[in-house]
C-alpha cells in the first residue's frame, strides 16, 4: 500500500502535489517523491524518508511545472533506498510513473528487458512498467497504444499514474484493485488513492472501476475501459466526508477499514514470490527442529501455526511467546526459529531473536514494516506486503501472516511427502476463493453481527473456547475482544472446560464458541460437547454455525451464519467475524477503538 497523487493544472503543481503527499502519508512513509513535466522535459526529485524530511533535503517547492505525478511509498519489492523511491523513469526519461501494488510477473518481464538492453535503477518491480512504455512506445509511436499494451503484460495489482514528455499537460492512470479515484476542479483535475488527499479542494470525485483508465488534463478527462477503449461515462459524485474520515476511506474507524482490506492483504499474501516461500521451507526441513515465535497476537498466529505445520507438514513446529523465550531457550545451533511481528520493532520479539542468534540458531521471519529491525536481523525475511496497520489492534496484519504460514506449510508438506503438489495446489486455491468469500461475509454480515454486539455489549465475562486449530483462535478473538472494549475475555480449549472453568458457569457468563464445520466430525462433536456443559449451567452461548443448520440453531442462544466453505478454511472466517464482533462491542461503548487505553502500537520496551 502506497500513496498516489496526480494533479494536471492551469497553475503550477508542485505545493499542491506536496500537500496531497502530505494527506496521502498515512497510506505509506518510508519515501517519497514527485515527478513534474517542467517545459521541457520530467525533471524528478526523490528520497528516503516521510514526507517533510524528503522535502527538507530535495526542495519540492522548486519544481517548476503544471503537471505532475507524486507518490509516498510502503515497500513491498526493493529496500527503502533513493532507487527504489517512486516515480520510475523509464530508461529513456520519456516516461514516468508511480504505482501503488505489486506486478507479480515483474521477473520474467524484467528478464526479458534486460535482454533488449534496458537497464535497471531499482530492484522494485515498478520499474519494469516505465521500460516496458518506452518498448511498445517504440513500437507504435502512440502513447495509448503503448500504455494498453504495456497493461496486458502486467499480472497482479495495480493504480498507476504516468506522465509523459510525449504529450506534456496530460497524464494516463489506470487501477486493478488497488484503489483509485478522479478529483474534478475548475482548472485542476486530481488522481489519487483516496479522496483525502484533495479533499480540501474539491468534493466533486469521479470512482474509477477495475481496469479502467483515465486520459486526463487541467480541464478534461477521459474514462475508458480496458477490454475495448470504449469511453465510459461516470457519474461526478459529491462527497460529503471530511478529512479525517477520508483519511479512513470513509470507514468510521481504521480497525473497520483494516477488517475491510482483508481481502485485499489476503490476495497480496498470495502474491509472495514462490522461492521465497521455498527458502524458509527448506529451513523447516534441513533443520532438526524449528520454533515458531512471537508476542500478543503473533503469539497466537504463531499458535495457528502449529496446527498448520501439523496438519499439512506432519511436523511438530512448537510456538513459544517472545517474551518468555529466554527463559526456556530450547534452541541449539541446528534448530530454525520462525519469528512473526507486524511492526519489526517488538523489543520481546528482538531479544528471542538474539536469544536465538547467540545460540547460532538459523533465523527467518515474517515482518510488515520493510527495513524494520527485525527484517534486518534475521538471516532469511519475507514481507508480507498487507500495507500500513494504522489501528493500534492487528487485524489485516494477522491474517496475512496466517496466509503465509499456511503457504509455507504446505510447501513443507511437500518437501516431506506428506502432501502432492496437486493437494497443495488445491489448498492454495482454495485460498484465493477465500478473499473473495471474506469480501462476501464482510459485507452481508456486518449489519447483524453488530445488531448482535449491541446485545451483548453490557456483558461483562466472556469465555472465548475453541478446540484444534480453533483454539488459537479463540485466544487471538479473546485478546481482540479485551483490546477494545477493556472487557474480560477468557481463551481457552473447549475440552478444558470441565477441568476447571465450568465452576464460573452460571446464567450471567457468556461464551463464544469456535465451532468447526461438521465435515470436523470429532472435532465438532466434541466441542458441541462443551457447550451442552455450559448449556446444562444455564450458562448463555453464542457460537457459529451454518444458515441450514437447525439443529445447532436450537441450542445455541445466539448465532453468527457463517457460509458453506471448505472446512479448513471455516476457521479463517470464523476469526474475522469475531474481529467484526470486538469492534462493534467497542462502538457500542463508545470506545477509543483504534487507539485503546495504556496500549501502543509498537512496544519497543521490554
Ligand atoms: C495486537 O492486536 C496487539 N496490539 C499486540 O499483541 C501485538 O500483536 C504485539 O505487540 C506484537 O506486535 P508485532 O506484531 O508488531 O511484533
Ligand atoms: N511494489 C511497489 C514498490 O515496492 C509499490 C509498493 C506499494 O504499493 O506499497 O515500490
Amino acid at each position: 500500500m502506497c500513496g498516489i497523487s496526480a494533479i494536471a493544472s492551469h497553475k503550477q503543481v508542485a505545493s499542491k502535489l506536496l500537500n496531497t503527499l502530505l494527506n496521502l502519508e498515512y497510506r505509506g512513509y518510508d519515501s517519497c517523491g514527485m515527478s513534474i513535466y517542467d517545459g521541457v522535459q520530467i525533471q524528478h526529485k526523490k528520497n528516503i524518508g516521510n514526507v517533510n524530511e524528503v522535502n527538507h533535503k530535495v526542495d519540492f517547492l522548486s519544481m517548476k511545472g503544471s503537471t505532475g505525478i507524486a507518490h509516498t511509498r510502503w515497500a513491498t519489492h526493493g529496500g527503502v533506498t533513493m532507487e527504489n523511491s517512486h516515480p520510475h523513469p523509464s530508461n529513456d526519461n520519456n516516461f514516468a510513473i508511480v504505482h501503488n501494488g505489486i506486478f507479480s510477473n515483474y521477473q520474467d518481464l524484467k528478464e526479458e528487458l534486460i535482454q533488449k538492453g534496458y537497464l535497471f535503477k531499482s530492484t522494485t518491480d515498478t520499474e519494469v512498467f516505465s521500460n516496458l512504455l518506452q518498448d511498445e512506445y517504440r513500437k507504435s509511436q502512440n502513447i495509448e497504444d503503448a500504455f494498453c499494451e504495456s497493461l496486458k503484460k502486467i499480472e497482479g495489482s495495480y493504480a498507476i499514474a504516468m506522465i509523459t514528455n510525449y504529450n506534456p499537460g496530460v497524464i494516463y492512470a489506470v487501477k486493478k484493485d488497488s484503489p483509485l479515484v478522479i478529483g474534478v476542479n475548475d482548472g485542476t483535475n486530481y488522481i489519487s488513492s483516496d479522496i483525502n488527499a484533495f479533499i480540501s479542494e474539491t468534493k466533486d470525485t469521479i470512482l474509477l472501476g477495475d481496469f479502467e483508465y483515465v486520459i486526463m488534463t487541467k480541464d478534461s478527462y477521459e474514462v475508458k475501459k480496458l477490454s475495448n477503449r470504449n469511453k465510459i461515462l461516470k457519474e461526478v459524485i459529491k462527497v460529503k466526508w471530511d478529512r479525517e474520515t477520508a483519511r479512513r476511506g470513509g470507514f468510521s474507524h481504521y480497525m473497520l477499514k483494516e477488517i475491510f482490506d482483508q481481502p485485499q492483504t489476503i490476495r497480496n499474501a498470495l502474491q509472495i514470490q514462490t522461492d521465497q516461500l521455498e527458502e524458509i521451507a527448506r529451513k523447516f526441513i534441513n533443520k532438526e527442529q524449528s520454533f515458531c515465535v512471537g508476542v500478543g497476537t503473533t503469539y497466537y498466529i504463531a499458535m495457528i501455526g502449529t496446527y498448520l505445520f501439523s496438519k499439512f507438514a506432519n511436523m511438530y513446529v512448537p510456538a513459544i511467546s517472545s517474551d518468555e523465550y529466554p527463559n526456556l531457550i530450547p534452541v541449539k545451533k541446528d534448530h530454525h526459529v520462525l519469528f512473526l511481528s507486524q511492526s519489526g520493532e517488538t523489543y520481546d520479539t528482538r531479544m528471542a531473536i538474539r536469544a536465538a542468534k547467540n545460540c547460532g540458531a538459523s533465523t527467518s521471519a515474517i515482518v510488515n514494516v520493510v527495513g524494520s529491525s527485525i527484517s534486518q536481523t534475521v538471516d532469511h525475511c519475507i514481507y508480507q506486503q498487507s500495507g500500513p496497520e494504522i489501528c493500534v489492534v492487528s487485524t489485516k496484519a494477522a491474517l496475512s501472516q496466517i496466509i503465509i504460514l499456511w503457504q509455507v506449510a504446505l510447501r513443507v508438506g511437500v518437501l516431506r511427502n506428506k502432501l502432492t503438489q496437486k493437494e497443495a495446489d488445491a489448498f492454495h486455491d482454495h485460498l484465493h476463493e477465500f478473499a473473495e468469500i471474506i469480501e462476501k461475509v464482510l459485507n452481508e454480515e456486518s449489519g447483524f453481527i453488530r445488531g448482535l454486539a449491541m446485545e451483548t455489549s453490557n456483558i461483562n465475562n466472556w469465555l472465548f473456547m475453541g478446540k484444534g486449530i480453533y483454539y488459537p483462535i479463540a485466544l487471538e478473538s479473546a485478546l481482540k475482544m479485551k483490546e477494545v472494549t477493556y472487557l474480560h475475555a477468557e481463551g481457552l480449549p473447549s475440552g478444558f472446560l470441565k477441568h476447571g472453568t465450568l465452576a464460573m458457569v452460571d446464567e450471567n457468563l457468556y461464551s463464544l464458541f469456535f465451532l468447526p464445520s461438521r465435515e470436523k466430525t470429532h472435532l465438532f462433536e466434541s466441542t458441541l460437547m462443551a457447550i451442552e456443559e455450559v448449556k446444562t449451567r444455564k450458562g448463555k452461548v453464542v457460537s457459529f454455525c451454518l444458515e441450514d443448520d437447525t439443529k445447532t440453531k436450537e441450542l445455541l442462544d445466539y448465532y453468527f451464519v457463517i457460509p458453506k466453505i471448505h472446512s479448513e478454511l471455516t476457521p479463517l472466517i470464523e476469526l474475522v467475524m469475531a474481529q467484526l464482533f470486538s469492534y462493534y462491542s467497542a462502538l457500542h461503548l463508545g470506545l477509543n477503538i483504534d487507539k485503546p487505553r495504556n496500549l501502543a502500537k509498537s512496544v519497543t520496551v521490554g
